[in-house]
């Protein structure tokens, strides 16, 4: 008896699942389920079952009519959509988004390649250092308040007896030591000429609209026989054309670091009221960022001899200048940072 039960099922499902409309699905219920279906049939035999097997014929009878039922229900559903949903082969695909480099990236990218073209290499050193990096060697006396301007984060673990506390680089200027210091090795007289260009993280204590506690600046530093301010100027104005347009220019503004002397801020020209001055800028320049002629002190901390070479260094924004290059004008730079996909895919 339960063969036959488990014969009929096997049969059922083969059918079922050749069905091709509703007509054929119902014809085959009926077969099965109808007053004078193959159930019913079955049913009437259940007196022939011997006493002790009429239990389980009874429950495989159940599970085989539950099954054949829910199959049929199954298919009665994929039959009655299919013939409402409508393909057309025609459409075009769907378009997978494409993703694309940062915009901070990018604008590394472009930096790298517009000083490469005038000799600099590309460096990278530590974004955790020593306070002797970042400030010490860099000719900021031990425990001058100008460490403040800073805003340093500092790491919480033992400080070096030789190197002070363990920090963030809060600016890229610690790689100049970093570079100075590692033309030790070279034989003497090939510790210059140096042209670097050090693009890395830093790291500060400050958010809102227009800070992030972690941004990017290039750093470049020249040392050499005879280097002075028109060469600075020159590698400014170089940059300032490559990288923004060839009408725009710089001018440097008399300023203060502990590890320039003399020390500038450097405004690039402003395009959009070509100089005369407008809401953007102020008086037709905009500010982009600091240098100077690297302090004698700086040079000799880092074991080269201030009266045989000079040099001079420039730090600024990688977001900066990379915003006013594109004319992008977020309302809180902490955007850039974020993985929302609708700033991200405008930038
Ligand atoms: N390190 C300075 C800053 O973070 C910028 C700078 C770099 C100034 C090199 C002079 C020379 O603001």
């Amino acid at each position: 008896m339960g063969d036959n039960l488990i014969n009929l099922k096997n049969q059922a499902i083969a059918q079922i699942s050749e069905v091709r409309d509703l007509t054929e699905l119902e014809q085959i219920r009926i077969n099965l389920f109808g007053r004078n279906g193959k159930f019913n049939a079955i049913s009437k035999e259940i007196a022939k079952v011997a006493i002790e097997e009429k239990k389980q014929f009874g429950i495989t009878l159940n599970e085989v009519k539950n099954t054949l039922e829910e199959l049929i229900q199954i298919k009665k559903n994929d039959l009655t959509n299919s013939a409402r949903v409508w393909f057309d082969p025609t459409m075009p695909a769907k378009k997978n988004k494409l993703g694309k480099i940062h915009f901070v990236s990018r604008a590394i990218d472009e930096i790298s390649s517009v000083f490469e073209k005038i000799g600099f290499s590309r460096v990278r050193y530590s974004e955790v250092e020593w306070d002797y990096f970042a400030f010490t060697a860099l000719n900021f006396p031990v425990n001058h308040p100008a460490r403040d301007d800073w805003e340093t984060f500092f790491v919480d673990l033992p400080e070096s007896k030789k190197y002070g506390s363990m920090l963030l680089t809060p600016h890229t200027s610690s790689g100049q030591i970093r570079e100075m210091l590692s033309r030790q090795a070279l034989p003497a007289g090939r510790q210059a000429p140096i042209r670097m260009i050090n693009i890395a993280k830093c790291y500060r204590r400050q958010s809102d609209i227009s800070h992030v506690p972690m941004f990017h600046q290039f750093e470049g530093l020249v040392v050499d026989s005879n280097i002075n301010i028109t060469n600075l100027k020159g590698t400014l104005d170089y940059f300032a054309k490559s990288f923004f347009g060839k009408n725009r220019e710089t001018r440097l503004r008399p300023y203060h670091f502990q590890f320039t002397e003399p020390s500038f801020e450097v405004d690039i020209s402003c395009n959009v009221c070509d100089g005369r001055g407008c809401k953007l800028c102020k008086e037709g320049w905009l500010e982009i960022g600091g240098a100077g002629m690297v302090h004698p002190n700086v040079l000799r901390n880092c074991k080269i001899d201030p009266n045989v070479y000079s040099g001079f260094a420039f730090g600024w924004g990688v977001e900066r200048v990379a915003m006013m290059k594109s004319g992008l004008s977020v309302p809180d730079v902490r955007l850039l940072y974020s993985s929302d996909l609708r700033v991200l895919s405008q930038l």
